[in-house]
């Protein structure tokens, strides 16, 4: 299926959700079925301090990240996508699965206030591209817009 299809099929079937983590396991398990190649998909959620480990897909994963460390403490600190291709030769990088090889973290920051962020993992190299890095921007503004309505 196309990204934008994908889009679309996300939109109907995570509207509507009863709960956040309702929301964020589905979009999780979503995620895990329409994408290859990749070990780990899922989410920090940021409780005013650190990151904490929320609904994902894959093996069990470090708990609690502070900002700033690792790629998605990067991600939330400064409010932007960041793609490592090789984390192997990257310094601030925490390994929670040793099969990881490039990672995607796209930021979520609900109505202007850090709420946490998308974490993707491939067990391949340059896994990901332009095309599919949009496309998990496109997908993280459908959660914030539905986060929106649910944490006011
Ligand atoms: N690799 C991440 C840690 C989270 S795990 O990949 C699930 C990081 O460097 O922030």
């Amino acid at each position: 299926m196309k990204y934008e299809e994908l889009l679309q099929t996300a939109e109907s079937l995570l509207n509507d959700q009863p709960t956040e983590i309702s929301l964020l396991a589905n979009a999780s398990a979503f995620l895990n079925e329409v994408l290859s190649e990749m070990n780990w998909i899922g989410f920090y959620i940021y409780d005013g301090i650190v990151l904490n480990v929320g609904p994902f897909q894959g093996r069990a994963a470090c708990a609690t990240i502070p900002l700033g460390k690792g790629v998605c403490g990067e991600s939330a600190l400064q409010n932007k996508t960041m793609y490592v291709d090789d984390v192997l030769n990257y310094n601030n990088h925490i390994a929670c699965d040793a099969n990881s090889r490039s990672e995607v973290v796209v930021p979520m920051y609900v109505n202007n206030t850090l709420y946490g962020v998308l974490d993707i993992d491939s067990p391949i190299f340059k896994r990901f591209d332009q095309a599919l890095i949009a496309f998990l921007e496109d997908f993280t503004q459908i959660l914030i817009k539905q986060l929106t309505f649910m944490t006011v």
